[in-house]
């Protein structure tokens, strides 16, 4: 049985379902390509391909950032949405790769786009951020305190990537995905969700330079801490455990079975963490949604843009549900199902 709408403790009137009504997304032109990568380490499109599935992934230009990006794949689900930006209360910006520590890169975003009466903040979830703002979305959407949310996963995390590192440089690319969350009269919209943490694995992947425990010197930038750390195994691992619990635990609580799932929209990471969790749900591979053999592991952004082109292509259809499930640094995980 589907979650029962409760009243909101804020306004008294009764929790409204959240529906997503306009999707976005926009990557840089530039391609990287393994074989481009092969000449800058030690590396070759064989090993790439068969560790993690990608085959290239984009680079934001020199002076292109986040809040560049962000800002395009919002104008497109505005648009989508049919709604004008001034209509947006509040725009959530998940980031790890913020255009500076302040202001928050909502708020260049939010100039931009003339959504003059949003308020405006940043999200710090590693890869997980898109559905941590979809979930803080909802939670002031079915309050009654705002009417519509803009969420963006936005990232340039060529920017914070150690070029001289094969375990990790391979791995990462560029760009920006966008939703609008409004009430819809009619439709169930986002059915369950579930959000979790565990600072304990907080060294396996962190960018140890640029806060205030060690800011950027000369001698830090040296030894490339204002990069991406990574155990690599050691993620692998975490991300195939939470990813599986989180995937059981939110279809738990929206009342529903693998079975009844169309699209599965996983954290777009590596292949073989997604062949993994099918393998352990008992699904096939071809309800997952992939994509990143064209633009790597773009972290926050990843769930957005592989979002974006489902419902663009028509992956996924009115009444289909849809599973969202993210695992990132933090360690973070997350999960969502909707009805599209
Ligand atoms: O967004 C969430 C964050 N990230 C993730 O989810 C990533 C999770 N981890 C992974 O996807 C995988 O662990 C990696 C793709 C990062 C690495 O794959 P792996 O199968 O775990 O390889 P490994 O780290 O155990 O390395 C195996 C070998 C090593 O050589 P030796 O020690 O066996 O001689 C590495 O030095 O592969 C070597 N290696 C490479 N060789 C060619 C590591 N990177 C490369 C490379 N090209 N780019």
């Amino acid at each position: 049985m589907k979650r029962q709408p409760r009243s909101s403790p804020r306004s008294g009137k009764p929790r409204r379902t959240v529906s997503i009504i306009g999707t976005g997304s926009y990557t840089p032109e530039k391609v990287l390509t393994n074989e481009d990568l092969s000449k800058m380490v030690d590396t070759s499109d064989e090993w790439i391909t068969t560790r993690t599935g990608i085959k290239e992934r984009r680079m934001a230009a020199p002076d292109e950032y986040t809040s560049d990006m962000a800002t395009k794949a919002a104008l497109s689900a505005i648009e989508q949405a049919g709604i004008s930006a001034e209509e947006i209360d509040l725009i959530l910006v998940a980031t790890a790769t913020p255009d500076m520590l302040f202001p928050a890169t909502a708020c260049l975003v939010q100039n931009r786009i003339g959504a003059t009466k949003a308020a405006c903040l940043d999200v710090s979830a590693a890869c997980a951020g898109f559905l941590f703002a979809v979930e803080i979305a909802q939670q002031f959407i079915t309050s009654h305190t705002y009417e519509t949310v803009l969420v963006i996963g936005a990232e340039k995390l060529t920017s914070i990537t150690n070029w001289n590192d094969r375990n990790t440089c391979v791995l990462f690319g560029d760009g920006a995905g966008a939703a609008i969350l409004r009430h819809r009269g009619g439709a169930h919209g986002v059915i369950a969700t579930h959000v979790g943490s565990d600072g304990q694995y907080a060294d396996i992947l962190f960018m140890p330079g640029g806060g205030c425990r060690t800011p950027i010197t000369c001698e830090n930038a040296d030894q490339h801490l204002q990069t991406i750390h990574m155990s690599g195994k050691d993620v692998y691992k975490q991300a195939v455990t939470a990813m599986l619990a989180a995937s059981k635990k939110v279809l738990d609580q929206a009342g529903l079975t693998i079975d009844d799932i169309a699209c599965v929209i996983p954290h777009q990471a590596n292949l073989r963490i997604i062949e993994a969790i099918a393998d352990r749900l008992k699904i096939p591979i071809e309800r997952f949604y992939v994509n990143l053999d064209r633009y790597g592991n773009t972290s926050a952004a990843a769930v957005a843009i592989a979002l974006d082109e489902a419902n663009r292509s028509g992956r996924i259809k009115a009444g289909d549900y849809v599973l969202m499930v993210v695992f990132g640094g933090g360690l973070t995980w997350a999960s969502t199902v909707i009805e599209w």
